[in-house]
């Protein structure tokens, strides 16, 4: 959502800032601002629409202060608009405050300062903070700027990762946080703070992360943090473990097509280091418990949402078929307000690519408070919910870029897949199963690379059928979780309406949508009940609906009976989802680019749901 930027050092902030806010467009914005210190006064400049705007305006924005900062906002309280953009500053432009989140006692704090002749120009809740503070400034002026923001903070109810800088401490930059990420970067006579390590990546890579209400004071040699009540913090200082080069597009015209060619290696990186010596079962070194402990577990809860919730659901079909444990999956936004009944010997798994989704750390707080043991499958070192979890596993798919979650999903679904056969080992499955699945698991990254080859196939397809407004997407078992990631990513790539559903479930009403006007997309490449689904897709071409359908080989009926087919090879069926999902996410892509979509920051979402 949201994305906060900081700066403070010898250069000029203004270009950094920029900078920083540029690698944060991908979380998804409406509008961009700037605010810095030069002289002794804090200077601002705001734009709607996107930072290539802000920086236009530069030209005639002389200020080169070294200490200044920025923001992507994504509306919550008031529209979209230069008055309503961050940062905000005091009623007398003392303080400048950028903010993530959601201050709930705004309009309280708002009644007590409009009493006290503070003006407000904007409608946001952010705005209260710079007059709140200034407030706390002008009862004690004598106090240290992070002293005066830590009052603050005491009287406000609700999420932020906040920003600030002042006329009156002009050397120094505060930052806070409670609910909304935010992180330092520790430079060479500089430091930047982001609330997203995209932004400070290009400067540095050693990054200390704040935790729920910390307040840090910022200079350019050094920093401190404490909480909010003054307690000292030990503080921890990560390396991040992506390059500069994550963030760039190469030669694709797109982040999302990028990334999606980036699956092979992904997968690879998935898996690295995670395999037994003797070759027949997965290991996970983030995991630390041990096999007796593992045994133990008699149900698996896993908590998520969106694509991470279907990389779950693909999970529970890989666990229960091979490991026989039974498995839950619910959305996090369910489960983090539900009273679901306790169960004993229940191990809890919360799945995030950004490893900082409100719900899904609410699921896992939630979780923790009901006494679960809760591991954590994310993609970004030192996320929130990566440093909340008692344990986990990293992704490492590197930094993905584009909105709509792909090389993420593949590595999620390789790492539950090698779960499954993790926990089949120690239970049922014998050594010369656990090696052909680990040989299939490793045959994966060039198998993927073959997928790939369909993209221009996948185009002329798009090409006849962009202008559809009605797609249905069909499969069974693990692959209806396919069905599932597929239709989300037409939704939000393409802005097409489409639903999926196991394939059996078309009968009992979905068929009743089956005209002309509707492509169905059957995903037939597990080998059980294949002729069940030639069946069903008779059934459609029996109304008039078009069929594509993704098959495992060339057989006469598909031919006869599909209006399109895509073959791809046939695989071990651990790790069949994955190279399943490739040709839906080629598809969305390309209606998407054929409808004239922005396919990496799509209308109304943002890379990852910091605020409920
Ligand atoms: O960062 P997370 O994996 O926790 O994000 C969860 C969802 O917000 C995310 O997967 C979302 O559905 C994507 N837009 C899917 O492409």
């Amino acid at each position: 959502m949201c994305g906060i930027i900081g700066y403070i050092g010898q250069k000029e902030a203004n270009s950094i800032l920029i900078d920083g806010l540029k690698r944060m467009e991908y979380r998804g914005y409406d509008s961009a601002g700037v605010a810095v210190l030069d002289n002794g006064t804090i200077f601002s400049l705001k734009r709607i629409g996107k930072v290539a705007e802000l920086a236009r305006a530069q030209t005639k924005f002389p200020h080169r202060g070294p200490i200044g900062i920025g923001h992507t906002r994504w509306a919550t309280h008031g529209n979209v608009s230069e008055r309503n953009a961050h940062p905000h500053l005091s009623d007398d432009g003392r303080f400048a405050v950028v903010h993530n989140g959601i201050i709930e006692n705004y309009l309280q704090i708002k009644a007590f300062l409009i009493e006290r002749n503070y003006r407000f120009a904007s409608d946001t809740d952010t705005e209260i903070l710079a007059n709140l503070i200034d407030y706390h400034y002008q009862k004690a002026p004598h106090l240290h700027f992070a002293e005066i923001v830590r009052k603050t903070l005491l009287h406000v109810e609700g999420t932020y990762g906040i920003a600030i800088i002042s006329k009156i401490f002009a050397d120094e930059l505060v930052v806070a946080r409670k609910g909304s990420p935010l992180l330092i970067g520790l430079g060479e006579g500089e430091n930047i703070v982001a609330s997203d390590a995209a932004a400070v990546a290009r400067y540095t890579k050693r990054v200390v992360y704040l935790n729920d209400g910390e307040v840090a004071s910022v200079r350019s040699d050094n920093f401190s943090i404490t909480t909010l009540h003054e307690n000292a913090v030990d503080v921890v200082c990560h390396e991040l473990d992506w390059e500069i080069h994550d963030t760039d597009l190469a030669d694709y015209p797109h982040y999302m097509l990028k990334e999606i060619f980036e699956q092979p290696s992904v997968i690879e990186n998935a898996m690295r280091g995670r395999f037994t010596a003797d070759g027949c079962s997965a290991k996970f070194g983030g995991i630390s418990l041990i096999p007796r402990e593992l045994r133990m577990v008699d149900r698996l809860l896993f908590c998520a949402c969106g694509t991470a919730y279907h990389a779950c659901l693909v999970g529970k079909y890989l666990i229960e078929k091979y490991a026989r444990i039974p498995v839950d999956v619910e959305y996090a936004s369910e489960f983090r307000y539900r009273n679901a009944p306790p169960q004993r010997n229940t191990l809890v798994f919360v799945v995030s690519q950004s490893g900082e989704t409100i719900d899904t750390l609410a699921a896992l707080h939630e979780a923790k408070r009901r006494g679960y043991m809760v591991l954590g499958i994310t993609n970004v070192v030192g996320s929130t919910i990566a440093r909340a979890t008692d344990a986990g596993i990293y992704q490492h798919a590197g930094l993905e870029m584009g909105v709509a979650s792909t090389k993420a999903f593949t590595s999620q679904i390789t790492i539950l897949s090698m779960l499954a056969l993790l926990f089949a080992r120690i239970r049922d499955m014998d050594a010369i199963v656990g090696l052909q699945y680990v040989q299939a698991l490793k045959s994966l990254p060039i198998i993927a690379s073959d997928v790939l080859k369909l993209s221009e196939q996948i185009r002329i397809i798009a090409e006849k059928y962009y202008g559809y407004e009605r797609f249905l997407f069909l499969g069974r078992q693990a692959m209806y979780p396919i069905a599932l990631e597929g239709a989300l990513k037409l939704k939000e790539i393409a802005y097409v309406h489409a639903e999926a559903f196991p394939t059996a479930e078309m009968k009992h009403g979905p068929i009743a949508l089956i005209s002309e006007e509707t492509i169905c997309i059957f995903i037939a490449t597990q080998n059980e009940l294949l002729d069940k689904t030639m069946n069903n897709i008779q059934e459609v071409k029996a109304r008039g609906g078009k069929v594509i359908a993704i098959v495992n080989n060339n057989c006469i009926a598909w031919e006869i009976f599909c209006d399109e087919v895509l073959i791809i090879p046939e695989v071990h069926p651990g790790i069949n989802p994955i190279t399943s999902v490739i040709p839906l996410q080629f598809l969305a892509y390309y209606i998407g680019i054929l409808r004239g979509c922005d396919v990496d920051r799509p209308r109304n979402l943002a890379k990852s749901v910091t605020v409920e």
